[in-house]
């Protein structure tokens, strides 16, 4: 089957969905599959890129972008084909479509807004072509922490005190929208951490210890979504959980435990790949915390309707009882990532993942 691999992307999560890629492009079987690289630059134009693994990833702690291997002259759009022929097509401004031919299946390994949202779903709905993952709306309830909240409190799934800031609250009346946060933390006590409410690895989240610096966090988090999640600090072992859709249905890997950072504040972006903090797997658990957790991870894959996969985090709180944080419908695939690590300890090795999931795209 021919694969096209999709990356990189407009979101802020671009530079891990390179590596993401270029870790996928090292393991996917060449025998079995023939792979059409498309990377998607920071502006949102589609390129055929470099099949080279060894450029798309993190050295000298320096991130791999789509522009730095984007073949000369492809940067165009892509197009919905019609429906049913398969076929990818993409055209630059003023000039005439170019025949990437027929493709079986797309993996979009994409993260963020723009490709983990449910928005290229939709184009590859629109166009017939089969994908890998969360369709439309999982793909959308999963990026939205605000619905993906009310989605398992639905489902009498825990989730931790929240309140949302709407673009158009803070614009039209901050006062009021502060005094809302304010009240949020006399109930629930700071800090508390503000968040876009659609993003990814830890974009744009501010810790906030009172009112000082609120505002600054606020916008901080509206620059890279105009809607603003405040959550209250949740306490406890960090704590994340596979779920990988098989012939019978979901099953969750081992759990994972990230340890506490001493030197940042959270688990953010920098502990995440620059430092690459390590996450010890299996988690030190017992037996019934382990069970717990995997039924929880499955019940957040089937609350939001997933497919394929999913990554669920958790926080493991002091009086036992587990909280999830979010889910991600396109986890991190890094090479240091816990969603492979989890699988490779539960017996399905990276190259076994990649095939795993294509496969379940194209039955
Ligand atoms: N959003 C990042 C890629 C993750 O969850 O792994
Ligand atoms: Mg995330």
């Amino acid at each position: 089957p021919r694969v096209a691999v999709v990356f990189g992307g407009r979101s802020s999560e671009h530079a891990i969905s390179v590596v993401t890629a270029g870790a996928v492009l090292r393991a996917i079987d060449r025998t079995r599959y023939d792979v059409l690289p498309i990377g998607i630059t920071t502006d949102g134009r589609w390129a055929l890129t470099a099949d080279d693994p060894d450029r798309m990833a993190i050295a000298d702690r320096r991130l791999p972008s789509v522009e730095h291997i984007a073949e000369p002259g492809t940067g165009g759009v892509l197009l919905p084909v019609n429906a049913g022929s398969s076929e990818v097509v993409y055209a630059e401004a003023g000039s005439v479509p170019k025949d990437l031919g027929e493709v079986d299946v797309v993996l979009p390994l994409l993260h963020g807004p723009y490709g983990e949202d449910g928005t290229l779903q939709g184009l590859l709905e629109l166009s017939g072509v089969p994908y890998v993952g969360a369709g439309v709306l999982a793909s959308a309830v999963g990026m939205d922490k605000e619905y993906m909240k009310r989605v398992f409190d639905s489902y009498g799934l825990p989730v931790g005190p929240y309140t949302v800031i709407r673009p158009r609250a803070w614009e039209r009346d901050p006062a009021a929208a502060r005094a809302q946060i304010v009240d949020f933390a006399a109930e629930h006590g700071w800090p508390l951490f503000v968040k876009p409410a659609r993003a990814g690895s830890s974009m744009g989240i501010s810790r906030v210890t009172g009112l000082d610096g609120l505002d600054a966090a606020v916008e901080e988090a509206r620059r890279h979504d105009p809607k603003v999640i405040v959550e209250s600090l949740l306490t406890g072992r960090e704590i994340e959980c596979g779920v990988l859709e098989f012939e019978d249905g979901p099953r969750a890997s081992v759990p994972a435990e990230i340890p506490a950072v001493s030197s940042h504040d959270f688990y953010d972006f920098e502990a995440k790949y620059i430092d690459s903090a390590e996450g010890i797997v299996p988690a030190p658990l017992t037996e019934e915390q382990t069970a717990r957790v995997r039924e929880l991870a499955v019940a957040a894959f089937d609350a939001v309707s997933c497919e394929g996969l999913v990554r669920a985090d958790f926080f493991l709180q002091e009086n036992g009882e587990f909280v999830i944080n979010e889910i991600n419908t396109m986890p991190g695939f890094t090479p240091i990532s816990m969603f492979p690590r989890m699988w490779q300890a539960t017996g399905v090795d990276y190259p076994e993942l990649v095939d795993r999931l294509i496969q379940a795209a194209l039955c």
